[in-house]
């Protein structure tokens, strides 16, 4: 293992993921933890991560010196270069120039960590303070126009240290510098997606014990079905997943969950058809939140009702609850040392009082590209691997308006157009997710044939994301857009207007709800 020492910057994920993608398995850890404690998880290496602070700010985390004496490779990056450097000797100076974004770097001395690569190179650089004399024994490698002291190492003691960002893309050579790092720290790239899955596998076994029960709710998402095709994977059928299909789903969806889930991985399901149910709830219901609301509150009953009938089955107690929290959510909670953190979302349901379960996250070391490879190894439909971003609550937050079957229905067709569009024209990836909205309360006039039409305006929302909090508009090609115009108004009945929704996020959120 790989610990990535969090300085509370953002960069401490994207560093994780970058050691991931070298094949190394890569953990984060709080820059409180004891040095003790750093070192009693055996880490084949550590890796400082950058932070907001500058090292002489009150209260900035401190490295301890101790921490470099103890023989395990250390690269500092960014705050932890600054720290490595203060903590062994050297000065960390204000030097008055800031570094902003891309800046070209002069490697003096390929060393370890430049070994082989160009002498000039672009860099990604984000710092006040800067590493004015690197502490004794090191070697300064790199420098740019105003930072000296740009990369050190000392390789002997196993220490190396850079001030700008290897993790970020825009720097040219990051992942090599990286690299170089891992292989001298003598880290071999055996973290492999077959590994992966064989270790999640075995650790849901060990869990489980050879006797106990487990539930999963599924949702039609990537997480939740991917954890119950681990767990199935570790204990058969001693798992039952169950699927609440609140009629809010899109087209074919409940069926890639009935169907091609379950022939892919044997899982045994119990399907509730709930939608009469959810509809009647939602009926007379316009507000967004009023409706976020009465989905969960249906959801969670359906899905005790379940629990409770399952148990009420089994021949033996059921213990466990399967969810699919991702690693993010593990390292954003603060967590990591395996306390319960329970999604209230929805989606899985929260546990209800008089029923007791201990969870088994199978994903929680998992980044969502990882959960998808994962996928794709334990031969799940592609469809249901790659799906966008689709909120818990469905349809019912696109259609602005009553929910009902029919208004359902006309929007479930024009989706199901607009998605098989866009994914013939290969924008799956590019594109973030495209909430297809149906404005059921709006009527505008038409003429299709050689009549006049009062039809109801569907709305593309496409947008481009990184993560979901901010967002732009996609600039789809207009003859995409024309097919997908000319289809939905020739094949959805009710639907007589396209439009395009050409707002950022913000001022607009993705959803129109
Ligand atoms: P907004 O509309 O807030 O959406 O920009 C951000 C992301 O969250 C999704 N979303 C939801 N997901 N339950 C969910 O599980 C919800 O109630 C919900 N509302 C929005 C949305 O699709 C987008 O990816």
């Amino acid at each position: 293992t790989v610990l990535v020492v969090d300085f509370g910057a953002q960069y401490a994920q994207l560093i994780a993921r970058r050691v991931r993608e070298c094949h190394v398995y890569s953990e984060i850890v709080p820059s409180t933890m004891p040095v003790s404690e750093l070192l009693a998880r055996r880490p084949k290496a550590i890796i400082l991560s950058g932070g907001p602070s500058s090292v002489y700010a009150e209260g900035a985390p401190r490295v301890p010196a101790e921490l470099f004496a103890a023989g395990v490779p250390i690269f500092g990056i960014c705050y932890g270069f600054q720290a490595m450097a203060q903590a062994l000797g050297g000065t960390v100076a204000k030097t008055g120039v800031a570094e902003f974004g891309r800046t070209p770097l002069r490697v003096t001395t390929e060393g370890v960590l430049f070994a082989g690569l160009p002498a000039e190179q672009t860099v990604w650089m984000s710092h006040g303070d800067s590493v004015a004399t690197a502490p004794e024994g090191f070697t300064v490698t790199a420098s740019t126009e105003a930072t000296p002291v740009a990369a050190m190492e000392a390789p002997e003691r196993g220490l190396y240290g850079v001030q700008f960002h290897p993790e970020v893309l825009h720097t040219e050579h990051g992942t090599a510098v990286l690299k170089r790092f891992l292989d001298a720290a003598g880290c071999r790239p055996t973290w492999t997606m077959l590994n992966i899955v064989e270790d999640a596998v075995e650790k849901v076994r060990e869990t489980i014990g050879p006797k106990g029960r487990a539930i999963c709710g599924l949702s039609g998402g990537v997480d939740s079905a991917v954890a119950a095709a681990i767990v199935q994977r570790a204990i058969g059928d001693r798992l039952t997943c169950v699927f609440v299909d609140h009629g809010l789903l899109r087209k074919g969806e409940a069926e890639q969950v009935e169907r091609d889930f379950v022939a892919a991985t044997g899982v045994k399901l119990r399907v509730v058809d709930a939608a009469d149910r959810f509809l009647k709830a939602l009926a007379g219901v316009t507000d967004p939140e009023a409706k976020r609301k009465i989905i969960g509150r249906e959801f969670i009953r359906v899905f005790e009702d379940e629990q409770r009938a399952i148990i009420a089955a089994a021949d033996a107690p059921v213990d466990f609850l399967v969810q699919g929290t991702l690693y993010p959510d593990v390292v954003e909670s603060g967590g990591g040392t395996g306390t319960a953190n329970i999604k209230s979302h929805h989606n899985v349901g929260g546990l209800p009082d008089d029923l007791k379960f201990t969870l088994v996250e199978p994903l929680r070391t998992m980044f969502k590209d990882e959960v998808r490879r994962a996928g794709e190894e334990l031969g799940l439909p592609p469809a249901m691997v790659w799906r966008q971003p689709f909120p818990g609550p469905g349809l019912a937050i696109r259609i602005v308006g009553e929910v009902t079957r029919e208004r359902l229905d006309i929007l479930r067709e024009a989706d199901a157009i607009a998605r098989e569009e866009l994914s013939r024209a290969g924008l799956d990836r590019e594109i973030w997710q495209c909430p297809v909205v149906l404005l059921a309360d709006v009527r505008s006039v038409g003429v299709q044939g050689d009549e006049r039409t009062y039809g109801h305006p569907i709305v593309l929302r496409p947008v481009t994301s990184e993560d979901a909090m901010t967002a732009d508009w996609a600039r789809v090609p207009y003859d995409v857009l024309e097919r997908i115009s000319t289809r939905i108004t020739n094949e959805v009945r009710e639907v007589n207007r396209v439009v395009l929704d050409v707002t950022s996020k913000p001022p607009g959120t993705i959803e129109w709800e």
